[in-house]
């Protein structure tokens, strides 16, 4: 479990765009599940900042790790947030986009969705592998949208479930740590002094943290595991 530390976000974001262009180079093709919520905001807007032709983005197909059950117009739409800061400024072409239908009812779509990672990508003993599955984490812990209270949905033998916000009863649609540690690479973006308490926990005492957070779960066979974080995010650690 690899750490990168930066002392802001635009040296963070800066540095991930240099390992995520590595990754591209490396595919013909690269596969990507994005994480949602504010912290990949930033990186977006870099991301669609950049020179035309820096990254070849036909090289690209995106999906997600989890959406809100909203619609994709609703301003708590993963999907919408990544359109406003990303695809209305590079040139993805839209066969390369697989959003989560926030719009539909949940669990069929977290059949449909599930079905979709099996058509799409390579899989490796029948589970579908993603090349880069980018996660963030909340302060309680939580990653994609496998939650505290439902730590059972990490355990599930399904591609994607049906989950629910702690706090607000929202519903979501998100991959499983089944689908998350089949990834060829996973990275996690994490920022802010709040959440520093649980990356201590995850990273000093991690078979504690594995019993109560999902994302203290995230342990990719590949081994290829990097947590980008700013310092205050890593603040807490002992040796940071
Ligand atoms: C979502 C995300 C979720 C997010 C964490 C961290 O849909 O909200 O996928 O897992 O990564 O909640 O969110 P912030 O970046 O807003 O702190």
């Amino acid at each position: 479990m690899d750490k990168q530390v930066y002392e802001s976000m635009d040296n963070l974001t800066r540095s991930f765009t240099d390992w995520f262009k590595e990754r591209v180079a490396e595919k013909e093709q690269l596969t990507i599940a994005l994480s949602g919520g504010s912290t990949p905001k930033k990186l977006f807007d870099y991301w669609a900042s950049l020179p035309e032709g820096e990254i070849d983005w036909t090289k690209v197909t995106f999906f997600w790790g989890d959406e809100r059950c909203v619609p994709p117009t609703d301003e708590e739409s993963n999907y919408r947030m990544t359109r406003e800061r990303l695809f209305d400024h590079v040139p993805v072409p839209k066969e390369n986009i697989f959003r989560i239908q926030g719009e539909s009812d949940v669990e069929a779509e977290a059949v449909r969705y599930g079905a979709l990672l099996d058509r799409e990508l390579d899989s490796i003993s029948g589970t579908p592998v993603f090349d880069i599955m980018m996660l963030g984490m909340g302060d309680d812990g939580h990653t994609a949208s496998i939650f505290p209270h439902e730590m059972a949905l990490w355990d599930s033998e399904k591609n994607c479930v049906a989950a629910t916000h702690p706090v607000s009863g929202q519903k979501r649609v998100s991959v499983t740590g089944k689908i998350i540690n089949a990834s060829r690479h996973v990275v996690f973006l994490v920022t802010g002094e709040n959440k520093a308490e649980k990356v201590k926990g995850i990273f000093e005492h991690p078979g504690e943290a594995r019993k109560k957070y999902p994302a203290a779960r995230v342990q990719p066979g590949s081994g290829n595991l990097v947590w980008f974080m700013d310092q205050q995010a890593a603040g807490n650690l002992s040796n940071k």
